[in-house]
């Protein structure tokens, strides 16, 4: 029994007992956690407030512990809803294919489908407007942030840029802790319906690109009955929201802005590729610097975007309000 099998039966026992369907978002819940999400990164996939999906979470287990006299818990409700199933959930992480690469298997979090076939995926590049309900996410690396107040202008700008003007490449660049990895978590909650893919991967601890692409493969082939050769054959036939934040790990300290480190250099001539050829996905840099070439880039290709980020003005203040600091006139 897959994670979808498991959902429509426990709503059906649902429905069985008390005459109403699980909601859209106590079905995402309930489906997020049997794939052992947190609720921060259910909230982030769904666009609600952590404490939101919290809230929604405890109602949730009341009522199934209602619904199946049992006491029902994130931490219990998997095994408890399949021995009432009387089944195991399949894991595409069992899937040979999956387990013969060496991608940890926490790096991804959600499988729409094992074996969706090529065709079917082909069908929905087709018709790449179209909203689709459940993209395959893996944020399972991006880190844990809080994101309360305003950017709503780059929100606005980044989503003009993916949504309507089909930007291939994106580079976030700003200060470190300005809130460019905030914002972009944010911005993917709000735009994942329109994704097939959507994975987020650091450059942190300095992957080799050739590393990093076999990771991105492996993600995008799970649902895949024939891997394609390359990630651009994936970001042709899917439309993929790819995040690589960290980007200035890879640059030379005390040089001029982004110049890549020697073994480092083959990321520049990928990050070209994204930006030129065609293809209908699109990849977001997060970095300190603008990579001297992606300014190039930038004036010559209009598939390319830089938006550096500032200080959040005003909107800062909401954070000491919400804080209690006393003395709002010596905020400034
Ligand atoms: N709009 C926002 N509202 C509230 N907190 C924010 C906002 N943006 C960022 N933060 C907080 O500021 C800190 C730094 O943000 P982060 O996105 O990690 O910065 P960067 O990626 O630029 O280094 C994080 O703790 C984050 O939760
Ligand atoms: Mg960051």
């Amino acid at each position: 029994m897959d994670i979808q099998e498991l959902s429509k039966s426990t709503d059906d026992q649902v429905f069985a007992k008390t005459g109403q369907h699980l909601d859209s978002l106590q079905k995402s819940i309930l489906e997020s956690v049997l794939q052992r999400q947190n609720f921060q990164k259910i909230a982030v996939n769904n666009g609600y407030s952590y404490d939101h999906v919290k809230k929604e979470g405890a109602k949730l287990w009341k009522l199934l512990s209602e619904v199946f006299q049992e006491d029902i818990k994130q931490g219990n409700v998997r095994s408890l809803l399949e021995n009432k199933a009387g089944s195991t959930i399949y894991s595409f992480l069992n899937y040979p294919q999956i387990n013969s690469n060496n991608i940890s298997n926490s790096h991804i979090n959600i499988c729409r489908e094992n074996s969706q076939s090529l065709e079917d995926i082909e069908k929905r590049s087709r018709h790449p407007q179209t909203e689709n309900q459940s993209p395959i996410v893996d944020l399972t690396t991006a880190p844990e942030l809080n994101y309360n107040y305003g950017r709503n202008s780059e929100i606005s700008t980044l989503k003009e840029w993916i949504l309507e003007n089909k930007t291939k490449l994106i580079t976030i660049y700003g200060l470190s802790g300005i809130g460019k990895t905030a914002l972009t978590l944010k911005l993917i909650s709000e735009i994942n319906t329109q994704f097939d893919y959507i994975i987020y991967r650091s450059l942190e601890h300095l992957p080799k690109l050739i590393n990093l692409k076999d990771e991105l493969k492996q993600f995008f082939s799970q649902s895949q009955s024939t891997p394609l050769p390359e990630v651009i054959d994936y970001f042709r036939s899917s439309r993929c929201l790819v995040i690589i934040d960290d980007l200035e790990n890879i640059f030379k300290t005390g040089n001029l802005a982004g110049q890549y480190l020697t073994d480092y250099k083959d990321y520049c001539k990928f990050f070209q590729q994204i930006a030129t050829l065609s293809h209908q996905s699109c990849l977001i840099l997060i970095s300190w610097e603008n990579p001297g070439e992606i300014e190039t880039l930038e004036k010559e290709n209009k598939h390319t975007r830089v938006l550096q980020l500032q200080g959040l003005g005003e909107e800062a203040k909401e954070i000491l309000r919400q804080k209690d600091l006393q003395d709002e006139e010596r905020w400034d």
